[in-house]
């Protein structure tokens, strides 16, 4: 089935936030943020500000009824900062105006003092002042101590990653408009619907059922917008309470890059053990998080860190444990892997180390290590379904892993000024959220009376086309032509409570849901057409818009058996809900089953290094993924190839340069380089693997969001075997990302 969007995207008809029309007297919202990282404020005199034409009202944290509190996970982020600042770009006050352009100019007006503090931003800085978060957590398996005496090598050292930018191409924001009675309906650019709700109504102090939060689509969120779409929301509502007035609050991409998290930088320690036979004995890291200056999403985020610590690999013995750091950079927050990605850099630098040291290649020794069914994860979790060999011998049969090499080393053989390098990289990633209670949905289904079909779910639709996959489910499960069935906004007074879209895990759960509401729909509908036909239920079959009773058509059509069952009075509306079953997690133990199923996959990435000026190419990715039986091959794939050079932008080129007062420099386009088309990798081929598929998947489809994130990591170690090949003595430290600036130093490292 295409892509339902396609036409919309393509004509420029699909409806953002920004496309909302918008009311007569809505005003304005501009928010003036901290220009200082740590800090006291003095004053502020907001009077001149106040005196521009066009100016209605400037909120803070004074206007607030209820708290004064957006934190999702644990209560440390004020909406508005009251005496304390603890990042550059946290917000201060809402101006609101009657355009932007009076907003932005009355926030150049406002005069702010402040007492400066000390500024940390690194992460192990933080840790050895006890800035944490919250506490440390460790995960174990074995005994790592008395497993060093039995290992032939040992290799220690650090690995580091940076940051990552969501460059959504909406940027963030919310519209909101007064409804009667004090309620108040909330147009959001966010993955969290019932985030916004939930938060909203804390601060605004009304009930939940007050606020309606309504969903079209997103121009992209990536996990940015999963907690970070909240804050504008609520500000946009409380500013509705407050006036009366509609208020709309979309941020500007300079501010936006300024005020929002990002992807957590990292860094590592670690210590890695093998016997005689390069399987691994022992692993020990340390992770440091870059939480930024709240808690956000860290805390399960830095969990999803240490149950990918070991990617693909079987270890036995085992201690991984992470700090979440406090600094004073914005909170740092969701991004596509969710911390998996950093946990996984950094066993994959231990086995390059030892690689570079032993002189075998990483793949030998990758390829010796990887889980098979029985095996136990650091989390108890046993392995099941896995499909890393299968995806290894699918990658050397069609690729040839030992001819590739040969290949390259000729090349690197006659070639001087240019030296080619390859890696492999594994991923398992795990699909749930790692709290177990979120991993439920609902989907409400109308069949109307002329026999088309309207469809709500908890998945909000951010061009990864969950929406494609709902209607498919529907269409399928009523075998309807797609054309008759309209997916519905996101909408918390037509399906509550909801998880956020995220955790690769919307099209399972919200699909599931969906699945139970279109079967019991489907269940009433036979039993009308088999009392009028005299026959049993389960000789009804619905096929192509028809009724069959024993295979043969029944001389009704789907339409004529809705309109039969309405005169009935049989009800056309039906609520599914779905829990996932099987997980668990006990966290005093950090023991469990947290995952519905593991997503495999193994890539083969080729980069040319130029070794004179220190730039490089991606020449191919070819990859096999475990798709299960994929549900729509063509949405899988767009999202295996965005993920992947997401990926790989995130581990070579995307740098966030802060400097020391906490001020991020590289806050726009011209400072922040993100892949394009000429940075892509010249060959992608994406193959499948073959598999029977898991029932825990939707339609065996399995999840495909995050997990080819993780194929970009490739990129890294090829580019360390090509600078490699130039210098064998080159002096390189484990630190995504492998700039050009990088490259060229280590080239001529000694
Ligand atoms: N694809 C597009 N085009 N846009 C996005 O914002 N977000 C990614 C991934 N793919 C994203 C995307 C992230 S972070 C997640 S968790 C999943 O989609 C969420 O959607 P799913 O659960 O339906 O896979
Ligand atoms: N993944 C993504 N988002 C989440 C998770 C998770 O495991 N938990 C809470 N939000
Ligand atoms: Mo995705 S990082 O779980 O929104």
């Amino acid at each position: 089935m295409k892509n339902i969007d396609s036409e919309g995207h393509v004509t420029g008809k699909s409806i953002y936030l920004d496309d909302i029309p918008t009311i007569n007297g809505t005003l304005y919202g501009v928010i003036f943020n901290s220009s200082c990282a740590h800090g006291t404020i003095d004053s502020i005199d907001y009077s001149k500000a106040l005196k521009l034409v066009g100016v209605h009202r400037i909120l803070t944290y004074k206007d607030i009824p209820g708290e004064n509190q957006i934190g999702g996970i644990f209560p440390d982020e004020p909406l508005f900062a009251k005496s304390e600042v603890h990042f550059q770009g946290q917000p201060i006050a809402l101006i609101l105006a009657e355009s932007e352009e009076i907003g932005f100019h009355a926030r150049e007006l406002i005069e702010i003092a402040f007492t400066e503090r000390e500024i940390i931003v690194d992460p192990r800085e933080a840790q050895e002042k006890g800035e944490l978060i919250f506490p440390p957590r460790t995960f174990k398996l074995g005994n790592v101590e008395d497993s060093w005496s039995n290992c032939t090598h040992i290799f220690e050292g650090t690995a580091d990653t940076g940051g990552q930018e969501h460059l959504y191409i909406e940027t963030q924001g919310a519209y909101a408009v007064p409804l009667e009675n004090g309620n108040i309906k909330i147009s959001s650019s966010t993955q969290g619907p019932t985030a916004v709700q939930r938060t909203a109504a804390k601060v605004l102090q009304v009930g939940m059922h007050n606020l309606e939060v309504d969903v079209v689509r997103l121009g992209g969120g990536f996990g940015g917008k999963e907690d970070q779409a909240t804050p504008w929301a609520v500000m946009a509502a409380l500013g509705v309470q407050i006036t009366n007035k509609p208020v709309k609050v979309v941020l500007h991409r300079m501010d936006d890059m300024k005020m929002t998290g990002k992807r957590h930088p990292y860094s590592s320690d670690y210590k890695i053990g093998f016997d005689s036979d390069m399987k691994i004995i022992a692993y020990e890291a340390t992770f440091f998080q870059n939480a930024g200056a709240a808690a956000d999403l860290s805390p399960a985020v830095m969990e999803r860190t240490l149950f990918h610590a070991t990617n693909s690999y079987f270890v036995p013995n085992i201690i991984v444990k992470a700090y979440s750091c406090k600094t004073n950079l914005p909170p740092n927050t969701a991004f596509r892997g969710f911390g998996g990605p950093q946990g996984m850099f950094v066993i994959e630098s231990a086995i390059m180390h030892a690689s570079n040291k032993l002189g075998i290649p990483a793949y030998e020794i990758q390829r010796k290590n990887l889980i098979v069914d029985g095996n136990e994860f650091p989390y108890g979790q046993i392995a099941d379904g896995v499909e890393l060999t299968n995806c290894w011998n699918t990658v050397d049969t069609k690729f040839d892993i030992a001819a590739t090499q040969n290949r390259i080393t000729d090349y690197n053989t006659t070639n001087h000024a240019s030296k080619k390098g390859m890696s492999l990289m594994p991923i398992s990633f795990g699909i749930s959220f790692t709290k177990t209670p979120m991993n439920q949905a609902r989907a409400l289904v109308h069949i109307y009376s002329d026999g088309s079909v309207g469809i709500s779910t908890g998945a909000v639709e951010m061009g990864q086309s969950v929406n494609t996959k709902m209607l498919q489910i529907a269409a399928q499960a009523f075998s309807i032509d797609p054309s008759r069935i309209r997916l519905e906004s996101t909408n918390t007074t037509r399906v509550a409570n909801t998880s956020p879209t995220a955790a690769s895990a919307t099209a399972d759960l919200n699909g599931k849901a969906l699945q139970k509401a279109c079967n019991a729909l489907t269940d009433r509908l036979k039993e009308s057409a088999a009392k009028k036909l005299g026959v049993s239920t389960k000789h009804i079959e619905f096929k192509s818009n028809r009724i069959l009773s024993n295979g043969n058509d029944a001389g009704i059509s789907w339409n004529e058996l809705v309109d039969q069952a309405f005169l009935e009075r049989v009800c056309l509306t039906e609520n599914g809900h779905y829990a996932t079953p099987k997980i668990h997690y006990n966290k005093e133990t950090e023991k469990g089953h947290p995952f519905a199923y593991h997503v495999f996959g193994l890539a083969l990435t080729e980069v040319t290094v130029d070794c004179l000026r220190g730039t490089y190419d991606v020449d191919s990715v070819k990859l096999v993924h475990d798709f299960g039986k994929s549900m729509n091959l063509s949405v899988d794939l767009g999202q295996i190839e965005g993920g992947l050079i997401q990926g790989i932008g995130w581990m070579t080129m995307e740098e966030l340069s802060y400097n020391n007062q906490g001020r991020l420099l590289s806050n726009s386009l011209s400072t922040y380089k993100v892949p394009d088309i000429y940075s892509i990798p010249k060959e992608v081929i994406v193959e499948h693997v073959e598999t029977s598929g898991t029932d825990m998947a939707v339609l065996k489809s399995k999840a495909v969001g995050e997990p080819p994130l993780m194929y970009g990591i490739g990129a890294y170690f090829a580019i360390n075997n090509a600078v490699q090949a130039f210098n064998p003595k080159a002096k390189l430290a484990f630190d995504a990302p492998f700039t050009h600036e990088k490259v060229l130093m280590g080239l001529y490292s000694k």
